[in-house]
């Protein structure tokens, strides 16, 4: 009655083994996580405030990794869940991290691909910094100074965060362009800025793809369209 005993029990131990062994680095580890929210410091990247919108807006655009794509596979990176599981970011080490040896490459397998600018340094340098600060599905709040809103200080940070990735450039969403404080004012004075980000049902919701900007966002702007949207 030993080998009946054995034939369980060593299959058993290779399993709790191989499970230690495999876990440990294993990115899988954190998608199940869920956010996790913190008063906002200034030395973490944070998942949902930092990545994630530069994410939609240079990857996970409509026909890019939006899982609208048929043309080769492309990857969904949507959500959180969605850029753990592409195996593109391996926690803690962004020089092992495909995501990061794509947006830096030459060439033809350079990402976002030509006509799409490239990430500028500063941008991959947020995302190298998430993944070695751990890849956390990590959130901040704290931040909302709805005392002092500016076009340069508020509102252009917030556009470039959140939607010059697809408004500008050779193919810019809807043809709009939301690179400077001109074209940011005629959205800002015809209605669909603020129609679009509290999604309004006569205007397309953005950023594109259903997701909402943060709440603090929506007042900011808000408060400057209504203060007439000036230049300051
Ligand atoms: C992921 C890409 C993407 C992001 C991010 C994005 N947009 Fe758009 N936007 C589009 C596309 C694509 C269209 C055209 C949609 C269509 O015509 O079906 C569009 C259209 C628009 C329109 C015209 C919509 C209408 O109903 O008239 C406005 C205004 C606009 N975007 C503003 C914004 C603002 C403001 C942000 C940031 C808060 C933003 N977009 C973020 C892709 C994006």
């Amino acid at each position: 009655m030993q080998s009946p005993k054995y034939s369980v029990g060593l299959p058993a131990i290779i399993l709790v083994f191989f499970c230690f062994s495999a876990c440990k680095h294993d990115p899988f580890v954190d998608a199940s996580q869920h956010t996790i929210t913190e008063n906002c410091d200034p030395d973490t990247v944070y998942f949902a405030n930092d990545i994630q919108p530069l994410i939609t807006s240079h990857c996970a655009k409509s026909g890019c990794h939006d899982g609208t794509s048929d043309e080769d596979e492309a990857e969904i990176l949507s959500t959180y869940t969605d850029i753990m599981n592409s195996g593109f970011v391996e926690a803690f080490e962004a020089n092992n991290s495909e995501m990061i040896e794509v947006l830096t490459e030459g060439g033809d397998d350079r990402m976002p691909p030509s006509p799409e600018e490239p990430l500028t340094a500063a941008q991959i340098e947020l995302l190298k910094t998430w993944i070695n600060q751990g890849a956390r599905n990590n959130e901040c709040s704290g931040d909302c100074d709805t005392t002092s809103v500016s076009y340069s200080g508020t509102i252009a940070t917030i556009i470039n965060k959140y939607c010059t990735g697809c408004h500008s450039g050779a193919t810019p969403g809807g043809d709009i362009t939301l690179t400077n404080y001109t074209e940011v004012s005629t959205i800002a004075a015809d209605g669909s800025l603020m129609g679009t980000i509290t999604h309004n049902p006569d205007y397309i919701s953005m950023p594109y793809g259903g997701s909402w900007l943060p709440d603090c966002k929506i007042d900011e702007i808000r408060i400057w369209v209504d203060n007439g949207y000036p230049n300051d």
